[in-house]
């Protein structure tokens, strides 16, 4: 990626394969980190969100690990933490709708967390390679709330100190593929 003009906490971003096993976030690190989440927009200001996190030697930190799937098993684990982000769809299990736009909010409060933690000298990769059943379960997740994604968050590893290749669509791709009449 070559986009100078980009602030710097978007322009380095990425999301890593390759975790430093060694590397310990602090107590400070993970609230700075939910703040972020914490401050990002959300329709009528809902909050739709919520963060389940568990630092590697944290107690409940080797149950998420039992629930991921084979190809996030092989880098998450060496992540300093994990988090699982879920989503408040519903009010309790009445059907009643808590916030249409749920998801939306989620994946801009990760999005947030996911800058900040750039900014901190950290990288996240957000994936759904997991038992989203069992996690559900394990985890007791409430009525009306939903597992969408987790994020793993460390120091990434990097064999020769530059960032791998990022792929993106074009420009004239973005501005035309939703709409039919452009
Ligand atoms: C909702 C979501 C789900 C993802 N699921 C996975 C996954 O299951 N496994 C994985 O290795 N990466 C996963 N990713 C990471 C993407 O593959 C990655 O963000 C994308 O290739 C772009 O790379 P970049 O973030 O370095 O720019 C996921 C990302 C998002 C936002």
């Amino acid at each position: 990626m070559n986009v100078p003009q980009l602030t710097p906490a978007l322009h380095g971003r990425f999301s890593p394969l390759r975790f430093d096993p060694h590397h310990r976030l602090s107590g400070s690190d993970v609230e700075t980190l939910l703040e972020a989440a914490r401050w990002a927009p959300s329709a009528g200001n809902a909050q739709p969100w919520s963060f389940h996190l568990r630092r590697r030697g944290e107690d409940g930190h080797e149950h998420l690990v039992a629930h991921l799937a084979g190809s996030s098993r092989r880098w998450a684990p060496a992540a300093s933490a994990l988090v699982v982000n879920l989503a408040h769809h519903e009010v309790d299990d009445s059907g009643m709708l808590y916030s249409e736009f749920a998801d939306y909010d989620l994946g801009q409060a990760v999005a947030h967390m996911t800058v900040q933690a750039h900014a901190m000298g950290l990288s996240c990769r957000q994936f759904r390679a997991f038992d989203l059943e069992g996690l559900h379960a394990l985890l007791g997740v409430r009525p009306g709330w939903r597992i969408l994604t987790m994020t793993a968050i460390g120091v990434p590893l990097r064999d020769d100190g530059t960032p791998p290749p990022r792929e993106r669509r074009s420009i004239v791709d973005l501005r035309t593929a939703g709409v039919s009449s452009p």
